[in-house]
């Protein structure tokens, strides 16, 4: 059974299309999540939690909003960042800004405990890759960012959405969804088949449900 590992009832609403064939159920497991300049090693860490919770297959989910004019900030900080200031002073930032301009980004972490085949998809594997990297004698470089000598592999699939900020407008959605335009629609007016169609969370998913369809 694959577990979607989420406390996070508005991503489960999105995930449900994608995982509904009665092979998924969801698992409110709150494991901790590590402060990272990128998305993928905050995943990847996720997954390997999670795995080690669940002892099975499990699939985590970690999003961010990036805006063009602030660098890309708040980025992998985006949960911290509307527990304190909120989406609505996040949208007066940007309002100062000529550059409105953001993305949303998603990336889903998968682990079962086995390794992966080659594809286009990446996987991450700890340090073992920047190891390897440094050279002969780098994998015993010591232990991983997790503490341990040999880190689960992760695959791991993103997707993206652009658009930009905006007054907040809808009810829908979750998080920065009220602030967030694409196509002159702000998420949060949008119903989820919409979102899903065009979000990074959709995008991200269609490529994981296309991939675990043969594993
Ligand atoms: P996390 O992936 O649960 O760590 O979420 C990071 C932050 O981005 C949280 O503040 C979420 O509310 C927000 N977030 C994640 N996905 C979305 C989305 O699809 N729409 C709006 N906000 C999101």
């Amino acid at each position: 059974m694959l577990r979607y590992v989420t406390t996070n009832p508005g991503k489960v609403r999105e995930a449900e299309r994608y995982l509904s064939d009665g092979s998924v159920e969801r698992l409110d497991f709150d494991y901790p999540e590590i402060q990272a300049p990128e998305l993928g090693p905050i995943a990847a860490r996720g997954a390997r939690e999670a795995y080690r919770h669940a002892g099975e297959p499990v699939l985590v989910d970690d999003a961010g909003l990036f805006v063009e004019g602030l660098d890309g900030f708040p980025g992998p900080y985006s949960s911290y960042v509307e527990e304190t200031l909120g989406i609505e002073r996040v949208r007066e930032v940007a309002a100062d800004l000529d550059d409105r301009r953001a993305a949303f980004r998603c990336v889903l972490g998968y682990c079962d405990g086995d390794g992966f085949a080659a594809s286009p998809d990446p996987v991450d594997r700890g340090d073992r890759d920047a190891a390897a990297a440094a050279g002969p004698g780098g994998e015993e470089a010591g232990p991983d960012e997790d503490g341990e000598a040999d880190a689960l592999p992760v695959k791991l699939f993103e997707g993206y959405a652009p658009g930009r900020i905006v007054a907040p407008r809808g009810e829908g959605g979750f998080g920065y969804d009220p602030i967030f335009e694409h196509d002159g629609e702000t998420f949060a007016e949008m119903d989820t088949e919409r979102k899903n169609a065009v979000s990074h969370r959709g995008r991200a998913l269609e490529k994981f449900a296309e991939w675990y369809a043969d594993r």
